[in-house]
Parts: C-alpha cells; sequence; structure tokens
C-alpha cells in the first residue's frame, strides 16, 4: 500500500463514485478497494456503457452497498433516491470519465442516472478521464475539460502511457492509489463529523433516550436479564447532544460512563424505566433503545428461593410496552417516537410489522446473534425503516451509527 492510502486519509467520507463505459472501468473496482482502505464509505453508481465492462455486483460486492445503475429501477429509489443518494454524498467522483461523460458533465444533461447525480449534487465533483489519446486531444474534449475545472471540479490524470489499443499516449486512466492520494489533497469535511458539531440540527429540543437491558428480580439474588450492553443507546444520546439537544438517558443497570453533557437516570426493571420514561415527558423525541424484558416475575420472592424440586416453573406476567404505550399515549405531542429491534431473523419482516403495530416513526433494526455485531461489540451493522423508506447503515463502530442514525431523525424531523 503507498502512503496515500495507508492510515484513513478519506476518513469517514461518504464518496460516490459513478462508474463511465470504457476499458478502464476494470480498474474501478480497484479503486473501491482504495477508497475504503483509505477510511471511506462508497456507493457506486454506473452508466450502461460501464455495464458492458464489468457487472453491477462486482462493484456491490466491495462497496458493501447496492450498486446503481438506473434512474428507473422503483426498488432501489425506494431504498435511497437518487436525490437523496446525491444529498449523501460528502464527494463524488467520476472514474473512469470517458469523452462522452465529459461532454454531457460539461453541458450539464441530465438524461441518465450517473449524469443525473453530479447535476443534483452539491458535492464537490472530481473527474479522472481515460479515453484514447486523440479523443482526449481533441479540442473539443479539452475545452469540456476546461469548462469543468472553470466550475471547480477536480481533474485527475489522465496518465502518459500504453493504451488499451495498442497505442500510447495521455490518456490512461491515473492509477486507483494515485486517484486516492489526490482526492485526499482535496479535503472534504465529511457531512457526519461536520453534522456532529456543536450546536447542531436539534438545538432546542429534549430527547429521551433509553438504553441498556432491564432486570427482572426473582428473589434477593436472582434476576431475569439480557445481553444489552446499552453501548449504542448511549452513542445515540452522545450524538443528539453533539447536536444540541438536551437528553435525558433511562439507563438500564450497564457498565458505561455518562457522554458529556447528558442527563442520566438510573433504573433496573422494566417497571421503573416506564416511570422514568413518563416522568421525563413532556420531550419531543423518544428513542427507545433500551432491551426491556418482556416478561416479569409474577411477584418477586421476598428470600432466596430453595433449591427443592428437580424442575422449577417461574410465573411470569408480560411488562409494560413502554414504546407502545409511549407513542400512543403522546401521539401528536412528540414529534418523533423512534424504536429498536434486535432480531436473528427475517429482520426486515420483524421491524416492519413492530413499525406499524407499534406506531412509530423510524424503527432501527439489526441482526443479533452473528459473531462480528450486535449486543457487546462496539461495532454493527443495521437498516432504518420508516413507513414510505429504508436505509442501510453498514457494518461501522457504534459511535458513528449513533451519528449517522441522529442525522436521519434530523432529516425524518424536516420530512
Ligand atoms: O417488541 P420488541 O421488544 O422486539 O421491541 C423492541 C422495541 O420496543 C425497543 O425499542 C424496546 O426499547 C421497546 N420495548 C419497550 N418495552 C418493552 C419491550 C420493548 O419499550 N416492554
Amino acid at each position: 500500500m503507498t502512503p496515500a492510502s495507508k492510515g484513513h486519509a478519506l476518513n469517514a467520507q461518504r464518496i460516490l463514485l459513478c462508474v463511465g463505459g470504457g476499458i478502464a472501468a476494470y480498474k474501478a473496482l480497484e479503486l473501491v478497494r482504495r477508497l475504503r482502505e483509505a477510511g471511506a464509505e462508497v456507493q457506486v453508481a454506473m452508466t450502461a456503457g460501464a455495464q458492458q465492462f464489468v457487472t453491477p455486483l462486482s462493484f456491490q460486492a466491495l462497496s458493501g452497498h447496492a450498486t446503481r445503475t438506473s434512474l428507473w429501477d422503483s426498488a432501489a429509489e425506494q431504498a435511497m433516491g437518487h436525490l437523496e443518494l446525491a444529498r449523501w454524498a460528502d464527494r463524488v467522483i467520476v472514474a473512469p470519465a470517458t469523452a462522452d461523460l465529459l461532454a454531457r458533465l460539461a453541458n450539464g444533461h441530465a438524461d441518465d442516472l450517473v449524469s443525473t447525480l453530479c447535476l443534483a449534487t452539491t458535492a464537490p465533483l472530481s473527474v479522472a478521464p481515460a479515453m484514447n489519446h486523440r479523443m482526449w486531444l481533441n479540442p473539443a474534449t479539452q475545452a469540456n475539460v476546461a469548462a469543468l475545472r472553470e466550475r471547480g471540479v477536480q481533474v485527475i490524470g489522465p496518465d502518459d502511457g500504453p493504451l488499451a489499443e495498442g497505442e500510447s499516449g495521455p490518456g490512461r486512466l491515473r492509477e486507483p492509489d494515485a486517484i486516492v492520494a489526490e482526492l485526499a489533497a482535496a479535503p472534504v469535511e465529511p457531512k457526519s463529523v461536520a453534522a456532529a458539531a456543536p450546536g447542531g440540527a436539534l438545538k432546542g429540543l429534549r430527547v429521551v433516550v433509553t438504553a441498556g437491558p432491564t432486570y427482572e428480580d426473582l428473589d434477593p439474588v436472582r434476576y431475569l436479564g439480557n445481553r444489552s450492553s446499552g453501548k449504542m443507546g448511549f452513542a445515540v444520546a452522545a450524538a443528539a447532544q453533539r447536536q444540541g439537544a438536551d437528553v435525558l438517558l433511562v439507563a438500564g443497570p450497564v457498565h458505561l460512563e455518562t457522554p458529556a453533557g447528558v442527563k442520566r437516570v438510573d433504573v433496573r426493571s422494566a417497571a421503573q424505566m416506564r416511570e422514568a420514561v413518563f416522568a421525563a415527558f413532556p420531550a419531543d423525541i423518544y428513542i427507545g433503545a433500551a432491551a426491556v424484558a418482556d416478561y416479569t416475575p409474577r411477584v418477586a420472592a421476598a428470600s432466596k428461593i430453595k433449591k427443592t424440586g428437580e424442575s422449577l416453573a417461574l410465573d411470569l406476567v408480560r411488562t409494560p410496552d413502554i414504546l407502545s404505550e409511549v407513542a400512543a399515549l403522546t401521539q401528536g405531542k412528540l414529534k418523533l417516537v423512534v424504536g429498536f429491534a434486535a432480531e436473528t431473523d427475517n429482520v426486515a419482516g420483524y421491524a416492519r410489522g413492530k413499525l406499524v403495530a407499534k406506531r412509530l416513526d423510524l424503527i432501527v433494526a439489526n441482526r443479533v446473534g452473528i459473531a462480528d455485531g450486535g449486543f457487546e461489540s462496539d461495532q454493527n451493522a443495521m437498516t432504518a425503516y420508516w413507513a414510505d423508506g429504508e436505509r442501510d447503515f453498514p457494518s461501522a463502530p457504534k459511535t458513528q451509527l449513533a451519528d449517522d442514525l441522529v442525522a436521519l431523525i434530523v432529516e425524518r424531523l424536516n420530512a
């Protein structure tokens, strides 16, 4: 690895890579890897021509995101509309940028996905041209490139050297490592980091967050609990606070430090959590990240339960569903109610079911029981669902996921 891609030169940047239809498209696969190694999150859009050279599936495997190929793909649009994708990007890079693509960008065309994304985005645009040297040197191409430069577009390359047709000259796509180095030399502020700056988008709003497990006492020494660490809820509370919110964190039994500037109430059982939550209202946003026990002993024994029979039956009753009650009782009062769903299977199905049944504005689902994420891990991957949309949050540290989730909450508030 070269110094350019070593470390995290593009840390936390959201890069939209638009792949044009030239033989150098295969090098864009390597570019995705290099961008990710440099710390960027990458989504890929391809022109129809690019798909003649490389498959969308290859980009999907390397980027970890579904590859976008058309303006008219309703399933992809449902997941993230193209304008949303254009907004998502901290920067856009077109590589390889063919002569035709440069001409269309220079003229502001919007007749396919890639040209539309480039026209719609307000993020900095970089282009890495690749074509036959005669096409590159043609005054028409040179005029188009000059027009793009004039508008602040970063032009990366091309390199001089052997070309695909056995000829030689200027027109080779710059090597992926060198492209990463040039991007890193023109820094942009990642929106996820910018959004995390103090005094942000939740200023003046009161946010109640629940986190951690609840413990339901069986007797003075035993309880029913679950494996929640509370890390996600604490990270979300911290992220909301960084956005300027007045945050109250209702925490079950966890071993975590209170995030700076966040008020905290500690509770043990589901009943106590419910009481603390309702005592915290009025509020503007409720985020139920706690893994509340679903059942609690009908009565907690006053003294230690003795080993007598071969088996022991516990008499359990349902706990109050705090989230449903909050959503039902505060209808119209809270601006946004957010739930979490930890599932082992059929994640999307169960999550959407709960979104409707609990009358939530947003639900965040993650698969638990996998090796590299979930309850005790610092890392997770999740998907958020709302009535008419969803968004994937690929595997990332919980602190970053929390910033991204709070950014989505801000978007939904403004929707
Ligand atoms: O139904 P399930 O427990 O999977 O739903 C999870 C969501 O509901 C979480 O947001 C959790 O905080 C909330 N919940 C609750 N009270 C319960 C059970 C779950 O607030 N008794």
